[in-house]
């Protein structure tokens, strides 16, 4: 049975509309990942959105849970039921059905559908809730009914958002397989298993705490996919069943070693974790280090530590990637299509940690010669932290030396670290927006964009809102606000493409954005601006051109790159503005000169071969058959455009150019590193690519001029001729300061010296004369340096220095015919300066 088919056709069976899995990443700041199947609908809740017609859907949500408020991460491998990827079936009442018929719905799918045994099913409610406990007893006798709080009973999605008390369906597995004294209902034990969360979604919780109550209490429900496959195969772990089996079996072949349920805590980890690291990778996030690719890499990490304890000291997690995309792939067809792209990010990562494991067993055994019976809880830490290393890898390094470690200290430290984890996640969030969007909406549905094909048009002011997105009945001169005009040419800013700027009549327009499908442009009123005036709306055309061409070439370049570097380039941000514009996209390493001049080369030629530009409009699956390229985290309308420039054919819903000419010329101007497998690519075209050639051709006279030579390479062979002359010169003259006498016709320096290379003065000394002995001492940064010089004289270099050294406290040694040496104490400087006089004296 396929479960995800039965789950949606049954509830599409009650008038409930199916909607594909939303992206990981959710449309909320106030979120790490999409941990439940009712985020996407989040703001249908609140009542910020229109209810949809019909006001009932039901989804096969996949979700993360590995950060924030529901976080699994440190409990998965080590229960029969966590995870930090899965899949969660979901069916949705917005204001519409409530508790009576959420509770029979799920009762006929559990027994009839899935045809579980009534004599193995229990619910929980909220102990306050005598409605659900009365409701139930229509399907369940009395005594399986059992009444919680808060901790059971209540759910929200995180510390604000919409919330509720909940009613949970309870699968027995049967007492003859568990026995722990925490296998009874509400227990912790594995013998109970939830498969079930009706959510009876009533309040809305704010960031103070308070309780406001929904508009229209509404029905959130969520079943886990993985739990109930399990309880259908007859599993008493999710990671027995058909979901995980494949994943445990290619990695018990990769390491060579047979997976054990009661010690195979480290194949479920990698199980685990591989599924979720495929699917974040597959919708864009990347290895970071900070926010949501920093989560990511953890999770890899984690599964890397286990990795080693199961013995693999080379990359192996990316070779799990194939056995994830045929379980998946089916059901999320990009996953097959990002799949090399996958692997080849995993194994970079690992290999990048594998270094770092390294470094962590160095630290360890550093600690370990020190520790006499249990290791330092601040160094596991560090390990944990620092290095990635869990507590359980260390301890179990540990247990073959008969040895402990501190773990009071570590969870200490450890809870200090996730309090500021929590802090960090809840500061980075972007600011949120509310305001009168919902209301806007009802009354005058989404306005009309023209900006197509006009660059201005006579546009009725619909509504005025302030900057804190407040209707207002009027903006005076001077103020600033937001207006929302019945059809404008301001294209809202989407897609990387920023919004444009303009006039309305006198008033001038800074910007143009979307708020929930509103297409709403920034405005200083220059005149008393008021609702159902009518006024000229203008563009600003040339910085649209702009604009226009260089998000054309955006579409190039994107070609460019996947024919010279290949087709597992995927676009991962961009940005289009009138005087540039930025390309992300993943790639392993950095690119050559070669590769660059080859992607421009290409842009270039697309351009001057002067393609007509090719807009159509067609349904987004007609789209991706035409072989158009999508962006996974764009959301799309069911009508999308696919704009075809030359070989470049991609789904944007921006503006473009007419013809490939337009776009006039492409200049690379940079590329660098933006995250783990991300590069970046900054480039000009048209307008701004001849500013960006004049501005070099004007440097490059200037600097001809300041050369003095039109040819620069002669110019700068010149200089340096010049500067190794002075260079030399300097030498020369520091040397020909040193007085020197002359004694049995040998020429004799002993100096204390300031500056200068000491070397390279008692080399030129020696060049001078024919017989020289030269020592000279040198004090700089703290340090007294001594050097010798001897030739054709009856003396030892190497003794000199040495017997001179000894004086300064300090010590050296050399050849016969050079030798350096170090000293110390500087207050015996002149008295060594006498005593090598003396010696060189006394061996003449
Ligand atoms: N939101 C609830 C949960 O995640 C029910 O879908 O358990």
């Amino acid at each position: 049975m396929d479960i995800r088919e039965a789950y949606l056709n049954f509830f599409a069976s009650k008038g409930h509309e199916i909607t594909a899995s939303s992206p990981l990443v959710p449309d909320d700041a106030s979120l790490l990942f999409t941990n439940a199947g009712m985020v996407p609908f989040k703001s249908i809740f609140t009542g910020e959105l229109p209810r949809p017609t019909p006001p009932r859907k039901t989804s096969c949500q996949t979700c993360i849970r590995a950060g924030g408020k529901h976080n699994d991460l440190d409990n998965v491998g080590y229960t029969a039921r966590h995870h930090t990827f899965f899949e969660m079936l979901g069916n949705f009442s917005f204001g519409d059905y409530f508790k009576e018929q959420a509770i029979a719905y799920a009762w006929e799918f559990v027994t009839q559908i899935l045809e579980l045994p009534k004599n193995k099913l229990y619910v929980t409610v909220h102990e306050n809730d005598d409605e659900a406990f009365e409701l139930w007893q229509k399907h369940i006798e009395k005594e399986r009914i059992y009444k919680f709080g808060d901790k059971d009973n209540f759910w929200q999605m995180g510390d604000t958002g919409p919330c509720g008390p909940c009613s949970e369906i309870f699968y027995d597995q049967g007492a003859e397989h568990f026995n722990s004294s925490e296998d009874y209902m509400g227990g912790d034990g594995d013998r109970f298993l939830e498969i079930w969360n009706l959510v009876f979604m009533q309040y809305e919780r704010s960031a103070d705490g308070k309780l406001t109550p929904l508009p229209k209490p509404s029905i959130d429900t969520g079943m886990g996919l993985e739990r109930v496959m399990a309880i259908k195969e007859g599993k008493f772990s999710n990671f027995d069943s058909s979901l995980f089996m494949p994943i445990i079996n290619e990695i018990a072949t990769l390491c060579g070693r047979a997976y054990v349920y009661e010690s195979g805590a480290s194949f479920r980890v990698i199980a685990d974790h591989i599924r979720s690291s495929t699917f974040l990778l597959a919708q864009g996030v990347n290895f970071d280090k900070e926010g949501r690719g920093y989560v990511l890499r953890r999770i890899l990490r984690r599964a890397l530590r286990h990795g080693y304890l199961l013995g693999f000291k080379e990359p192996f997690m990316y070779k799990l990637v194939d056995v994830v995309c045929e379980l998946m792939g089916r059901h999320y067809a990009y996953l097959n299509e990002k799949k090399e792209q996958i692997k080849e990010q995993i194994k970079l990562e690992e290999e990048r940690f594998l270094s770092t494991i390294e470094k962590g067993i160095e630290i360890f055994n550093e600690e370990l010669a020190k520790t006499t019976s249990v290791f330092s809880g601040e160094v596991a830490f560090k390990l944990y932290d620092t290095y990635g290393f869990p507590l359980d890898l260390t301890a179990d390094m540990l247990r073959e030396k008969n040895l402990s470690v501190d773990e009071e200290r570590f969870e200490t430290l450890m809870r200090g670290q996730k309090q500021r984890a929590k802090a960090a996640w809840k500061g980075s969030g972007d600011k949120a927006v509310s305001g009168d969007f919902k209301a806007l909406l009802e009354r005058f549905g989404k306005n009309e964009f023209v900006g197509y094909t006009q660059n201005e048009c006579k546009s009725q002011i619909l509504a005025l809102l302030d900057e804190n997105f407040k209707t207002q009945d009027k903006l005076s001169v001077g103020q600033i606000g937001w207006v929302f005009l019945d059809k404008t040419p301001f294209y809202a800013n989407s897609g990387g493409q920023v919004g444009d700027k303009g006039f309305l009549g006198e008033s001038e327009i800074s910007d143009t954005q979307k708020f929930f499908e509103l297409n709403l442009s920034k405005i200083t009123a220059r005149q008393e601006l008021k609702p159902n005036d009518t006024l000229l709306a203008h563009i600003d055309e040339d910085k649209r051109e702009q604009i226009a061409r260089h998000h054309s070439a955006t579409h190039l370049l994107h070609y460019a790159l996947r024919e010279i570097l290949g087709t597992h380039i995927a676009q991962a941000g961009s940005l289009v503005e009138f005087n540039k514009l930025r390309f992300d996209f993943s790639h392993p390493k950095a690119l050559s000169k070669e590769e660059l001049e080859k992607i421009e080369n290409l842009v270039n030629k697309m351009i001057i071969s002067s393609h007509p530009a090719r807009l159509e409009e067609m349904s987004l699956d007609e789209a991706k058959k035409s072989g158009a390229i999508a962006l996974f985290s764009e959301k799309y309308e069911d009508k999308v455009r696919v704009l075809t420039l030359g070989e470049s054919k991609e789904l944007c819903g921006g503006t473009h150019v007419k013809n490939s000419a337009e776009i006039g010329s492409f200049f690379i101007l940079k590329e660098s590193g933006v995250s783990a497998g991300v590069r970046r690519i900054e480039a000009v075209v048209s307008k701004a690519a001849h500013s960006y050639a004049k501005n070099a051709l004007k440097e490059l006279e200037n600097l001809k001029e300041e050369l003095k030579n039109n040819d620069l390479m002669s110019g700068i062979s010149r200089l340096k001729n010049e500067i190794s002359r002075l260079k030399n010169e300097l030498k020369n003259s520091n040397s020909s300061e040193l007085k020197s006498e002359n004694i049995k016709g040998v020429q004799i320096c002993v100096a204390k010296i300031e500056s200068g290379d000491i070397k390279a003065m008692i080399d030129n000394f020696k060049n001078q004369f024919a017989k020289a002995v030269i020592l000279l001492i040198q004090e700089k940064e703290g340090k007294i340096n001594l050097a010798a010089g001897v030739k054709e004289a009856p003396l030892k270099a190497g003794v000199l220095v040495k017997e001179t050294a000894q004086i300064l406290g300090g010590n050296g040694g050399g050849r016969d015919d050079f030798a350096t040496a170090g000293g110390k104490d500087s207050s015996k400087i002149n008295e060594a300066l006498q005593e090598a006089k003396k010696l060189i004296e006394k061996g003449l």
